[in-house]
C-alpha cells in the first residue's frame, strides 16, 4: 500500500500492531512482535505510545524479538538497538522487561552461535512472530541480511557492508567508528513470521524499492526474496513507491 504520506503510513501499521494485540489479548494469548530499528519505524513506535497513554493499549501480553544489534556493541552504549529501543518504546509502555529480546553484542565471539540458536529456539517457544517489521537498507538487506545472505539464513553473526557502515557513521562520528559485525535474524527467520510488513519513506529509498518490488529474485539485494512470500506486505509513502 502507498500512502501520501510518512505520518499516515506509520499510524496505519501502529493500528494494525495494536489490533494483533487486542485480537491476542481478547483470546488471553500473548502477542509476538518482531521489531526493526533505524529512523523509519521511529513513528510507528510513537503512535503505539500514544495508543498506550491515550486508549489504554496495554503491552502486558506482548513478547518482542528485535531484528539485529552491532557487534560488539555495549547494550547501555548510545548506538545501541537496546538504546533505541528503550528510548522510543519500551521505558513508554508497560512492556515487561523479560519480555524484551535482543540479540545480546558483548557475547564472546564462541558464545555467538549457541546464543543464536537459542534465540531462534525462544521465537518458537512462544509460537512464532505473529508479525516481523521490516526497514530496508540501501544495500537490499533486511535486517542485517547484507547481499550474499540465504534466503534460509538463520540468526547468525554477519559482516556489514561498507554502504551499511557509511550510512550509519552519522550515529557513531565516523565510519571507522561503525562496528564492522552485527548479530541478525537469518532471512529463514523472518519468512518464519506469519505475517511481515516492510516499511519505507521517502526517495532516498525509492530506488532500492524499486529493486526490492519489482527486480529479479537475487542474493544481491535480500530484499528480494520477500516477493517468494505471500504474507509479505510494502508500506510505502509516494516518495519510496515514486519509481514503482
Ligand atoms: C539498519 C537496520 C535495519 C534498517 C536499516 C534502515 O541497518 N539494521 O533494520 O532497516 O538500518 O535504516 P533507516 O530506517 O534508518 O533508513
Amino acid at each position: 500500500s502507498v500512502y501520501a504520506t510518512e505520518k499516515e503510513a506509520s499510524l496505519t501499521v501502529a493500528r494494525h500492531i495494536a489490533e494483533i494485540i487486542k485480537d491476542k489479548q481478547a483470546k488471553g494469548e500473548i502477542a509476538v512482535l518482531g521489531l526493526a530499528t533505524g529512523a523509519t519505524p521511529v513513528r510507528v513506535y510513537e503512535n503505539l505510545v500514544n495508543m498506550y497513554k491515550n486508549e489504554g493499549l496495554s503491552f502486558q501480553n506482548v513478547v518482542t524479538f528485535n531484528l539485529d544489534e552491532y557487534y560488539p556493541m555495549q547494550p547501555d552504549a548510545k548506538q545501541s538497538y537496546v538504546s533505541f529501543m528503550d528510548e522510543h518504546l519500551f521505558n513508554h509502555i508497560d512492556i515487561k522487561r523479560e519480555n524484551i529480546y535482543i540479540p545480546n553484542g558483548t557475547l564472546k565471539k564462541e558464545d555467538i552461535a549457541d546464543f543464536c540458536i537459542k534465540y531462534e529456539h525462544k521465537i518458537g517457544e512462544y509460537g512464532g512472530l505473529d508479525i516481523q517489521i521490516l526497514g530496508i537498507g540501501r544495500t537490499g538487506h533486511i535486517g542485517f541480511n547484507e547481499p550474499g545472505s540465504a534466503p534460509n539464513s538463520g540468526t547468525r553473526l554477519v559482516t556489514l557492508d561498507d554502504l551499511t557502515r557509511r550510512d550509519a557513521s552519522r550515529d557513531f562520528g565516523g565510519k571507522e567508528n561503525v562496528p564492522t559485525k552485527a548479530i541478525t535474524m537469518g532471512i529463514g527467520t523472518i519468512f518464519k513470521a506469519k505475517e511481515i510488513i516492510l516499511i519505507a519513506w521517502g526517495k532516498r529509498k525509492s530506488s532500492i524499492i524499486m529493486k526490492a518490488v519489482e527486480g529479479e529474485i537475487t542474493g544481491n539485494v535480500p530484499a528480494t526474496y520477500l516477493q517468494l512470500s505471500d504474507n509479505v506486505k510494502f508500506v510505502l509513502d509516494k516518495d519510496a513507491a515514486s519509481e514503482l
